[in-house]
């Protein structure tokens, strides 16, 4: 797979009145840099699904310009767009009457790639998305638990590796345990394959655990404010965008600021029985472990080493220079 293939997307002035009048966008300039993950979040029918549908032409902007690498999507055909954009509909949508294996194979059977070939692809993308392709590739869709048929809607968008990776709320329809382990997948899937994803949700911590910026959209795709997480939380642009992301946010800021080696108290004699966090965890993590533990102390481990120790009031000292500094 190539794991440089991602495509730079900008719209510019793009509006979307359906028939009847309604103005699900009214005006929406973005712009979302090759190979990273934006969010698109907002309140139900603000426009989210219909600004991916406009990238991928399924329907056509009213007005403005979407460009994909430079190219305006209105002029490139329409067969020749699709086969570099993988597209996750929202609720899934895999094909009821195939099985895993046809469901993936849909695109590169539409380019016309060789049996042995299509075979070979599906049994690595089922694999990528962690299905065995001996076990689930036979069964059909509703032999699957919610969480599966969300993998193999994400195995199918990537069938032909596509540059542009459109995806609708595509972990809403399992338990938040699931979801959080499918979060975790799709983000080492991510390192691997780094795609220009767009991915729609209403669900502020997805949103923030996944993005690297996060575009929250009013209705009417009105653009509140666009934004790296750690950013919007700390500096919400308007009252609409804090009233969004909810009262919680700083609690939420914490779980993406790393743990600063340089704040950290020397190791005592005291923090032998002090819980441990991993130095790759975040602040949140370091305060979880402090709650858990008793001590006072948590302790930052990075391999063999520990690293120093951090109270309750570094973890507040640390939140709060981060909020300086955002
Ligand atoms: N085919 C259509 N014809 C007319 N209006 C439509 C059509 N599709 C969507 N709309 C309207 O456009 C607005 C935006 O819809 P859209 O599906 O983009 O919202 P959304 O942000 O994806 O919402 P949700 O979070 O509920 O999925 C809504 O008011 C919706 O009713
Ligand atoms: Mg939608």
């Amino acid at each position: 797979m190539d794991a440089t293939a991602a495509a730079d997307i900008e719209l510019s002035g793009v509006r979307k009145e359906y028939a009847g009048g309604s103005v699900a966008v009214s005006h929406l300039d973005l712009h979302v840099p090759a190979g990273s993950l934006t969010v698109l979040v907002g309140p139900s029918g603000c426009g989210k699904s219909t600004v991916l549908r406009m990238v991928n032409r399924l329907i056509a902007p009213t007005a403005g310009n979407i460009l994909l690498d430079g190219q305006d999507t209105s002029r490139i055909d329409k067969v020749a767009l699709r086969r570099k954009i993988g597209y996750v509909i929202q609720h899934v949508g895999l094909f009821p009457h195939q099985t895993v294996s046809q469901n993936v194979a849909t695109v590169p059977k539409l380019l016309g790639w060789s049996k042995p070939r299509i075979a070979a692809r599906v049994e690595e993308l089922l694999d990528l998305v962690g299905l065995d392709s001996g076990m689930h590739g036979r069964r059909y869709p509703h032999q699957l638990s919610g969480g599966q048929r969300q993998r193999v809607g994400v195995a199918r968008a990537l069938a032909a590796d596509p540059v542009v990776l459109l995806m609708d709320e595509p972990f809403s329809a399992v338990d938040p345990i699931v979801r959080h382990r499918l979060q975790g997948e799709f983000l080492r899937l991510q390192e691997t394959v780094r795609k220009t994803i767009l991915l729609v949700t209403h669900d502020v911590d997805e949103a923030v655990r996944l993005g690297d910026r996060i575009a929250l959209l009013s209705e009417g795709g009105k653009l509140e404010q666009y934004a790296p997480p750690a950013e919007l939380l700390a500096r919400p642009a308007s009252a609409f965008v804090a009233e969004f992301i909810g009262t919680d946010r700083g609690i939420k800021r914490l779980s993406v600021t790393d743990i600063d080696p340089a704040v950290l108290r020397p190791v005592g004699e005291a923090d032998r029985d002090s819980p441990e966090v991993s130095a790759a965890g975040t602040l949140y993590d370091a305060l979880a472990a402090l709650l858990e533990g008793g001590t006072g102390h948590v302790v930052v481990r990075s391999g063999e080493n520990l690293l120093g120790a951090m109270t309750a009031d570094d973890v507040y000292r640390a939140a709060q220079a981060e909020v300086a500094a955002a």
